[in-house]
């Protein structure tokens, strides 16, 4: 497996893995990499030829009160997994790589942005948006792989793909969760151990929130206010947003039906911001 920061070096293996007739799948990543991103990789070394890795921690995405000085890296520990499942090239560009003198082009959204994390994120999907599209020209593979822990993101991703008219398959895969029910993320890493024992609550009500929805509740708000009320007995958990949406339109809905999308964000002792979901066909 290589490593390498530079852009030229990734187009120019690309190209002759191209030459010789290989499909190349893509898995973007901030690194600090977790059975959540390595589930993405495992699926991608099944479905392709070569697998590319990218590791940035893409300041662009950051607002300027957020997390980018402190978000974790550690490059050994994430070459390691990449290697043993399977990875052909880690991408990892300094930002002076991808944002050079002078940049001045994004790529942007509307709609699918104004709600959920766009909402207390207002830069987020724009920085998500330009970085992903900087690196699927970089890569240029035929499919990338993303998690549905990220909903919003995926969405956004799909529908970016599809109104630019870009030729990328873009795969969906499930939430990676710790034995206790807890999403795997990055930012975990935040957690003391009081504030760990706390987060189990974001979870607890996702599941309670989808046994509702699957038992026959039809009610937006009543799913939204049991799933408010049992985080509202964690004193360690601050609510950022409970939401019932259209999957592809990201609309709040009031009667539950069609591609569902319920997502919460919620704040953990100061320390850390979660987010967790369910999706569902009603
Ligand atoms: P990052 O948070 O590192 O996540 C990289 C990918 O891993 C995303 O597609 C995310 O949804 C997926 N992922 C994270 N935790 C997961 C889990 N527990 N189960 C399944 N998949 C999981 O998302 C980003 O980076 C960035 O926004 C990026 C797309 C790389 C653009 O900078």
């Amino acid at each position: 497996m290589k490593i390498t920061g530079k852009i030229n070096e990734v187009r120019n293996q690309v190209k002759e893995w191209r030459k010789e007739g290989l499909t190349v799948g893509l898995v973007p990543t901030m690194g600090y990499l977790h059975e959540g991103h390595q589930s993405l990789i495992k699926r991608a070394v099944a479905e392709n030829d070569r697998v590319v890795v990218s590791i940035f921690v893409n300041p662009m995405q950051f607002g300027p009160t957020e997390d980018l000085e402190s978000y974790p890296r550690d490059l050994k520990a994430d070459s390691k997994l990449c290697e043993e499942t399977g990875a052909s090239l880690i991408f990892n560009p300094e930002p002076e790589e991808m944002y050079e003198d002078g940049f001045c082009s994004f790529v942007d959204m509307t709609g699918l942005t104004n709600a959920l994390c766009g909402l207390s994120r207002p830069v987020h999907f724009r920085g998500v948006c330009t970085v992903v599209n900087k690196l699927f020209n970089i890569v240029k593979p035929d499919r990338a792989y993303f998690g549905e822990k990220d909903a919003q993101q995926l969405a956004v991703i799909k529908r970016m793909v599809k109104d630019l008219n870009m030729d990328i398959e873009i795969v969906g895969c499930p939430i990676i969760r710790e034995a206790d029910g807890l999403a795997k993320s990055s930012r975990n890493t935040y957690l003391g151990e009081k504030e760990r024992e706390a987060a189990l609550i974001l979870s607890k009500s996702i599941f309670m929130g989808k046994k509702m929805v699957e038992d026959g509740e039809r009610d937006a708000e009543k799913v939204k206010k049991a799933m408010r009320d049992l985080i509202n007995t964690e004193p360690l958990a601050d609510i950022d947003y409970v939401e019932i949406v259209d999957v592809n339109t990201m609309k709040s809905m009031e009667k539950i039906s069609g591609e569902i999308l319920c997502a919460i964000a919620v704040n953990i002792g100061g320390k850390a911001r979660l987010i967790d979901n369910f999706m569902l066909m009603v």
